[in-house]
């Protein structure tokens, strides 16, 4: 990529109307070929699930105009889905200031950001410092993630996880292993392309609550169908370990609730197979629940493991997959399956 294609970076979200109009071509679309997009590591990320999510999106409402990533995260679905069309534009949002500084700073401020990257000494020494860091301004908070998520143990930002490598760092696996500047400046600029292309439209800090219903005040100009929510939200049972703004158990109910009422949107939704979500949304009508077995190797295994996924969702049409079963058809649906 020399940097005579590029074209210069966005300084500022767009406003709300950006949506009627049709995105830019990117300068790298490469990238979004890429099996690995985001500049972020993430616990949880639900890579494989995303040709099952442009399955779905595709058989119903093509192309829908804007998708809203509340629980985002390492924003893989997002990304991927503006990468490749599949979605116009997006919105990414998630609690966590230091996770929505990041993704914000990457879209709107990347020059600084991959400035100040090549800047950091990637050593025990420093982790120590972003770990004790408490800052308050935004560049300083998405840096803070970008590095800590890059050199901590399973890229978890938070609490008690150690730095990879160890603190002796006598491991095969550095502290650095993961910060390998080349790449991660390529899929910065390529959050920057989405961002100056018009498909990343903005990002929120803010509770998944907040988000739906800056949803409806700010792109209330939209048909429902021209808008589909994506909702990844923590596990229920790991998620305490894992991320600092875990679900109490009440919320995985309280959202099941929301996605009833409010669902002027086409959503869909993702968990990790789990009996409290099957009884959540179970019999309700309306809505599906596929079942999505998911093989993978782990880390340092030569055998393959299967961990299934819970795909819930409101779109009308399912079509035949290979890739799902369905668990519970929509009790008022005129489609066959
Ligand atoms: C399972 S992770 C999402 C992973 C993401 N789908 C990916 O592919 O990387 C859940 C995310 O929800 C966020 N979160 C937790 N509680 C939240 C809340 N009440 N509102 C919005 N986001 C929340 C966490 O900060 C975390 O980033």
């Amino acid at each position: 990529m020399g940097n005579a294609k590029k074209r210069p970076a966005r300084r500022k979200p767009w406003s709300s109307e950006a949506v009627l109009d049709k995105p830019g071509a990117l300068v790298d679309d490469g990238l979004f070929r890429n099996s690995v997009i985001s500049p972020l590591r993430y616990p949880g990320a639900k890579r494989q699930l995303v040709p099952v999510i442009e399955l779905l999106i595709n058989a119903n409402i093509p192309p829908p105009r804007l998708l809203l990533e509340p629980f985002c995260g390492g924003a893989t679905t997002t990304l991927r889905l503006l990468g490749s069309g599949v979605v116009e534009h997006g919105i990414l949002a998630d609690v966590d200031p230091l996770i929505a500084a990041f993704w914000r700073t990457a879209a709107f401020d990347s020059r600084w950001l991959i400035d100040a990257m090549h800047e950091e000494s990637i050593t025990v020494a420093r982790w120590d410092w972003w770990r004790a860091a408490n800052p308050r301004g935004r560049r300083e908070r998405a840096l803070k993630c970008l590095f800590l998520n890059r050199t901590t143990f399973s890229g978890i930002l938070h609490g008690r996880a150690g730095p990879i490598g160890g603190r002796t760092q006598k491991s095969e696996y550095k502290i650095d292993c993961r910060f390998g500047l080349k790449g991660l400046t390529r899929r910065i600029e390529g959050v920057a392309d989405l961002a100056s292309t018009g498909r990343l439209l903005d990002v929120w800090q803010a509770d998944w609550r907040k988000a739906l219903q800056d949803l409806r005040s700010k792109f209330g100009i939209l048909e429902p169908g021209e808008v589909v929510v994506y909702l990844d939200p923590p596990y229920v049972e790991k998620a305490p370990w894992l991320y600092e703004w875990s679900f109490e158990s009440t919320e995985h109910a309280e959202l099941a609730a929301a996605l009833t009422s409010e669902a002027w949107y086409g959503w869909l939704l993702s968990y990790d197979d789990n009996s409290t979500i099957r009884h959540l949304y179970s019999g309700r009508p309306g809505e599906a629940v596929l079942h999505i077995p998911h093989r993978y190797t782990a880390a340092g295994s030569v055998t393959r493991k299967v961990r299934d996924e819970l795909l819930v969702t409101n779109l009308p049409t399912i079509p035949p997959s290979d890739r799902y079963r369905l668990l519970g058809p929509p009790e008022e649906s005129d489609q066959s399956y």
